[in-house]
């Protein structure tokens, strides 16, 4: 299945196909010189499949793991592309989750004012969320994201296969990003994913839970307004991520409940509790808000934050700072 991300000039396809990942040569440009960028959790196998259809392939693995999406990684790859002799009409490929598709969405944006980039997303999170829609970015000084571009790709890759290697944990860090989805703009999504046997058609989810993304991209690029309510959970979501431990879908699940009504939350507990994703943080209310202002979320008087009222309808509400903080004071405590 094709989905086309009509952002006129920075249009591109995402290709969904189980296989397409050994198909890499046909349906990227890989006849050139290719600066492939993963991580050591990934499979090797993955990496090499892309290798072998490219004319030359670079290889940089990175340390699994959030830390790697800082300053000194992003450098360390630019320099290596440097000293590779690469040129804009090369090409970037991420093979991997979010961390890689971020990080090396970043490095293909900044080397030589941007070369061709192509996403090869390996998670869940990666395949329903992350590997579409340009942003990219690197964390610094504590701050999540705070360093990076829009940058869209040329093409993205999903193979649902890739996720056979997936561990259960990660892959319900994923479907967390796809409740949301789900939560704001599509109730049979949600209501497959809350009755049906857990990851019985992925290939579903993974399509409807992108084209949602794709098309919420197509209508507001930049985010200066719709796009923000793929926000809904990481507001509060990226404080709880700050202490560590987490994953960033199961900090994005818990980030969801305090955001919604009653009946919602029961809808979404049961969720987590049948896909394995936390429900409670030890982390206390005022260690979250502080996180949250470290992270340059809660500055300025008011901020946008997305309700879901009710599943598949979502609003986004300008409210204070202080009602904002007392919602997550409530929640938890
Ligand atoms: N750019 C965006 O729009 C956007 C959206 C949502 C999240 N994100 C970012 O995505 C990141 C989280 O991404 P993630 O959840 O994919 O985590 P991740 O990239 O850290 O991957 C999770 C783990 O899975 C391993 N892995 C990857 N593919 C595998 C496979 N097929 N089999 C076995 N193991 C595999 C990795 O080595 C890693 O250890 C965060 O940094 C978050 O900020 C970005």
């Amino acid at each position: 299945m094709n989905i086309y991300v009509d952002l006129e000039k920075n249009a591109y396809d995402i290709v969904i196909e189980r296989g397409a990942l050994k198909k890499a040569g046909e349906y990227l440009n890989l006849k050139r010189k290719v600066f492939i960028v993963t991580d050591g959790g990934v499979p090797e196998a993955y990496v090499k499949q892309v290798a072998s259809c490219c004319d030359k392939a670079v290889t940089v693995t990175v340390n699994e793991g959030e830390s790697s999406k800082s300053i000194t990684v992003w450098e360390n790859l630019l320099k290596r592309m440097l000293a590779e002799h690469f040129t804009r009409s090369d090409a970037v490929v991420a093979v991997g989750g979010g961390v890689v598709g971020d990080l090396a969405g970043f490095t293909a944006s900044a080397f030589m004012r941007g070369i061709d980039f192509y996403n090869i997303p390996t998670t869940l999170l990666s395949q329903v969320d992350s590997s579409v829609g340009g942003k990219t970015a690197v964390n610094l000084g504590g701050v999540k994201n705070i360093v990076g571009a829009f940058y869209q790709p040329k093409k993205v890759l999903i193979d649902p296969d890739v996720l056979q290697t997936l561990n259960l944990r990660q892959l319900a860090a994923g479907m967390a990003e796809s409740v949301k989805m789900a939560a704001c703009f599509d109730k049979e999504l949600f209501e497959q994913i809350e009755t049906g046997a857990a990851y019985e058609d992925l290939d579903t989810i993974i399509q409807k839970s992108i084209a949602i993304k794709a098309d919420v991209v197509i209508k507001d690029e930049k985010e200066k307004g719709l796009r923000r309510v793929l926000n809904f959970g990481h507001t509060i979501g990226h404080g709880i991520e700050a202490q560590g431990g987490l994953y960033h879908g199961e900090c994005v699940a818990l980030g969801m409940l305090p955001m919604c009504s009653a009946t919602v939350k029961r809808r979404l507990e049961a969720v987590y509790r049948k896909y394995g994703l936390p429900l409670s943080t030890a982390m206390k209310a005022d260690s979250i808000i502080a996180a949250m202002e470290h992270d340059k979320k809660l500055e300025g008087d008011t901020l946008n934050a997305v309700f879901v009222d009710t599943v598949g309808s979502f609003e986004i509400k300008k409210i204070s700072i202080e009602a904002f903080k007392k919602q997550i004071k409530d929640y938890y405590l």
